[in-house]
């Protein structure tokens, strides 16, 4: 590919940037675009993936079959083999009318399967036998259906990670990354910022019609250093904050840097604005999140616990009942059900105990379902209901964040 040619796609395809990383990307695209091999796009949130698919089914002899994009996060766990490879009518409940699937209806076509990693192990069974063979089965059929698809996955996810962890097949992920392709970050792609500023401010300028915004000499400097741990989606919608915001459009380095969260800060959710102020609402807001996530935590660790010890449980007649070092397989549930949050108590312990554990657990249940509850309110409400945006900024999978939206009730 020439450099003139990389640069029509570029344009096609509204990217903006002349790193060499990026191009190379680009390139990489259109070579194996008419090649049926699996790609695996990477690179942190908010980098730019989404356009790279588009650009290997345009160039590739598919580009008149059908597109579907799915994001494998946002799908709830129980209905994703049925979205992704179809059913049989009367398959599971609900199941009135058969359905054909993605893998059905993209034969000839192509599938991109964004958060890959969010796929859960048994539907990447499933795809990987789709990868290897062509073949699926329906949910609730015995009937090998053939398919012809293209295959181009992306995560932001150290993938590796989620092999190691039991999380991610290996041998998918050595099946998807046949061509793999790095997005580079923002803060690689040095004077691209720049560039990527200028196209946004117009662009905003255009929409709000105002002026654009211009930055001052310190400002560029600013935009240079600052280390975009959002990628270009953070450079974008800071850039459309300002737009808004300040009168004056000339935005000198500390106006700038008002609106660029400083390091420490960035740990914490982008539900408290880009100025986090000191007053009690923030502080608040930053002790919700740290419950929050502690309650993740715990939320895990009782769940492997109920498992180790259900495990052991089931076992149990192995177990002399003098040993009060085992655990008893009795499970308490709180009652705000839909959580998967199951207790234990150990044998040997007195029903008293049992009594008040359970009631402190309860009190603890409810009032921590409050602050989870809020803090989700407020993280939607943010994000104008957009699950994806809030589902980031509480650092909880699409999935989780939708079952969750259902517990409470907040659909
Ligand atoms: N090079 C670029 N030129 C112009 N706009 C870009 C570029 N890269 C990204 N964008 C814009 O930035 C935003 C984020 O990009 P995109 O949605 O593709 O991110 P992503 O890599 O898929 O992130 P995530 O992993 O969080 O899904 C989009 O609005 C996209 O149009
Ligand atoms: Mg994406």
């Amino acid at each position: 590919m020439t450099k003139a040619e990389i640069q029509q796609v570029k344009l096609r395809f509204g990217i903006i940037g002349n790193t060499e990383s990026l191009m190379r990307a680009i390139d990489v695209a259109i070579q194996v675009a008419p090649t049926d091999l699996s790609v695996l796009i990477t690179g942190e949130s908010g980098v730019g993936k989404e356009s790279f698919p588009q650009i290997i089914h345009q160039f590739s002899r598919r580009k008149h079959g059908q597109y579907i994009a799915v994001n494998c996060g946002a799908i709830p766990e129980g209905t994703i083999d049925s979205e992704l490879f179809g059913h049989e009518k009367g398959a599971f409940t609900g199941a009135i009318g058969e359905r054909k699937g993605y893998f059905g209806e993209a034969d000839g076509g192509t599938i991109f399967l964004d958060e890959v990693g969010e796929l859960p192990l048994p539907t990447q069974a499933r795809l990987l036998r789709v990868l290897e063979s062509g073949e699926f089965l329906k949910v609730g059929s015995s009937k090998v259906q053939k398919t012809d698809v293209r295959i181009v996955a992306a995560t932001n996810v150290n993938l590796t990670k989620a092999i190691s962890e039991g999380r991610f097949r290996e041998d998918l992920y050595y099946r998807l990354n046949t061509v793999p392709i790095q997005i580079p970050s923002l803060r690689e792609r040095g004077e691209d910022v720049i560039l990527l500023f200028r196209k946004f401010a117009s662009d905003f300028a255009e929409k709000y019609r105002m002026p654009s915004i211009q930055l001052t000499e310190d400002a560029r400097h600013s935009l240079l250093s600052y280390p975009w741990p959002g990628n270009v989606r953070q450079l974008k919608n800071i850039t459309e904050q300002i737009s808004i915001i300040e009168t004056n459009r000339e935005i000198t380095a500390s106006i700038l840097q008002t609106y660029l969260p400083s390091q420490q800060e960035q740990r914490l959710p982008a539900l408290l604005g880009v100025k986090i102020g000191k007053g009690f609402d923030s502080e608040r807001e930053i002790l919700y999140q740290v419950l929050f996530d502690m309650r993740q935590d715990v939320t895990e660790l009782k769940r492997l616990v109920h498992e180790i010890m259900s495990e052991r449980g089931a076992g149990s007649n192995a177990v002399p009942a003098s040993n009060t070092a085992f655990y008893s397989p009795s499970v308490v549930t709180p009652p705000q059900s839909g959580s998967t949050i199951n207790i234990v108590h150990p044998l040997g312990k007195q029903q008293d105990d049992d009594i008040q554990d359970t009631e402190e657990y309860i009190e603890e249940s409810l009032s921590l379902d409050d602050l989870e509850k809020e803090l989700i309110r407020k993280a939607l409400d943010k994000h104008h209901g957009k699950r994806k945006n809030a589902a980031k900024d509480l650092n909880i999978s699409e999935r989780t964040l939708y079952r969750k939206i259902k517990e409470y009730g907040l659909d």
